[in-house]
């Protein structure tokens, strides 16, 4: 066992620094966390998460390397100081650990079950036993734990009062050089480097924190994996509208052939499939990437016109690779079980010129429930253009379960809206 001459082991002290920075910049990303909620809040807990989960195994590792090698001797000092010195410490361990301890039992047992993506790349568990608690009890632990953890957070800041008071009396009053023990070089006097360093980096540890930005970027929606290829041949046969085609809308809409609908082939550039939900008040958007459709429509021939569209449901992307991991889930869209949801028209009726009502049946998650489907369509030639949108309850289809069905957070009702181009088949 090898001992620098007077101080702790450089990993000691690297162990020591470092665990002290991110303490103190998750209590200050903490208290920036208190006031937000929905999706902003949603990225600085996972961030939270990280760092939390990081501190405690920095700290489980501190520990052991502590119980492994010798400290440095504190002979000299007297023995309430070495007693007050060793309390301080053991409690200081006794947070390092305890305290992110406590935030890892709040999220394994929280009534929403989010799971945790360390650094968005490190799948990290929930405690062992406590996600398949009942509820009751389930609900007892988490109380347990917010309050820990909170109760912690103030034990933490009164021994850093201590443990900086007592850096300071033993660098200004006793000037015995204690610092050096974790600041190698360092010299008893005030105005040494180490000692102002070493405050300012941490004061800038809590800033950082307290100061993160609560804006979650959303990724473009082309950047989401699911979304299939553009199709070369259809994207460069149907440009996207233009202001004559729409100035052109009603005379073009009398000319389709009288008697027989047109069948439409949809081109997959120029067309999507969007949905809105609304989390805590904040929208989050979403796409599917891939779906299909059998468009069957003329407006002069609404009888014999229907439409029918087959969604890919595990293709739904909100630009969180996290959120968008857990939407195929049996919580959510169960895909597994429920790959598709259909859309399937029983007639459409005119409301006004160029607009229109398909009534159906959706059948998603393995229910069917009538569905109304507004939308406005413009022919031009060959190319059409369609919009429309529908609202959906969510949990009429079983979209969040359990603990997830409460619409407390996420509202009940999800905004679909679909705008297509599509060509003659
Ligand atoms: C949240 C922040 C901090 C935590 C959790 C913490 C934790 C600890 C622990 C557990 C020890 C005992 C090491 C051992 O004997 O195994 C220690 C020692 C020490 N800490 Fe900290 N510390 C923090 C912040 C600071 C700060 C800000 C300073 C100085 C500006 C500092 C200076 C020291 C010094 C000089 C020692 C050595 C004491 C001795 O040799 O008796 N610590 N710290
Ligand atoms: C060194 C580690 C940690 C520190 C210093 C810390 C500090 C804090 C602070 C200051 C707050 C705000 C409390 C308040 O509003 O009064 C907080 C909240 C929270 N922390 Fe931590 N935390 C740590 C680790 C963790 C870990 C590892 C997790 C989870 C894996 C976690 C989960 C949470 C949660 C869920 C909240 C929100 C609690 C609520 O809204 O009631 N924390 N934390």
């Amino acid at each position: 066992m090898t001992q620098p001459r007077s101080g702790y082991s450089t990993v000691a002290i690297a162990l020591h620094w470092a665990i002290a920075a991110a303490i103190l910049f998750q209590i200050g990303l903490g208290w920036r966390m208190g006031g937000l909620k929905g999706p902003s809040a949603f990225a600085l807990f996972q961030l939270h998460k990280s760092v939390g989960i990081t501190v405690l195994l920095l700290s489980l590792l501190r520990l052991a390397w502590r119980l492994t090698h010798r400290a440095p001797s504190h002979a000299h000092q007297p023995r309430w100081e070495r007693l007050a010195a060793g309390a301080t410490h053991v409690a200081l361990y006794a947070i390092m650990i305890g305290l992110p301890f406590s935030g890892w039992i709040m999220v394994s047992t929280s009534r929403i079950e989010i799971p945790t993506l360390l650094y968005h790349v490190i799948p990290w568990p929930h405690v062992p036993g406590l996600a398949g608690l009942a509820a009751g009890p389930k609900a007892a632990v988490h109380d347990a734990g917010d309050v820990a953890h909170h109760a912690l957070v103030l034990i933490t800041l009164a021994l850093l009062a201590l443990h900086l008071g007592a850096v300071a009396k033993h660098q200004f009053i006793d000037r015995d050089g204690i610092f050096a023990n974790m600041a190698p070089g360092a010299r008893p006097r005030l105005a040494e480097p180490r000692l102002w360093g070493a405050a300012i980096a941490l004061i800038l540890a809590f800033a950082l924190g307290r100061g993160w930005p609560a804006a979650e970027t959303p990724a473009p929606q082309a950047s989401a994996s699911a979304a299939p290829a553009p199709e070369p041949s259809t994207s460069a046969d149907t440009p996207e509208p233009t202001p004559e085609a729409s100035a052109s809308e009603a005379a073009a809409e009398k000319t389709p052939d009288a008697a027989q609908p047109i069948a439409w082939a949809v081109a997959k550039s120029g067309s999507k499939l969007d949905f809105t939900a609304d989390w805590s008040g904040q929208p989050i958007t979403g796409h599917f990437g891939a779906w299909d459709s059998d468009i069957v429509f003329s407006p002069d021939a609404l009888p014999a016109s229907h439409l029918k569209i087959t969604v890919d449901i595990a293709s739904a992307a909100t630009g969180d690779a996290q959120r968008d991991a857990s939407l195929p889930s049996a919580d959510w869209f169960d895909a597994a079980t429920h790959p598709h949801a259909v859309f399937q028209s029983d007639r459409i009726t005119q409301t006004s010129p160029g607009h229109y009502k398909a009534v159906g049946t959706l059948d998603l998650r393995g229910v069917h429930k009538p569905l109304t489907l507004a939308f406005t369509v413009a022919i031009k030639g060959d190319t059409a253009t369609a919009s429309g949108q529908t609202v959906i309850n969510r949990t009429l289809f079983g979209i969040g379960q359990g603990e997830w069905a409460a619409t407390d957070q996420i509202a009940a009702n999800v905004k679909v809206s679909f705008a297509i181009t599509a060509r003659r088949r």
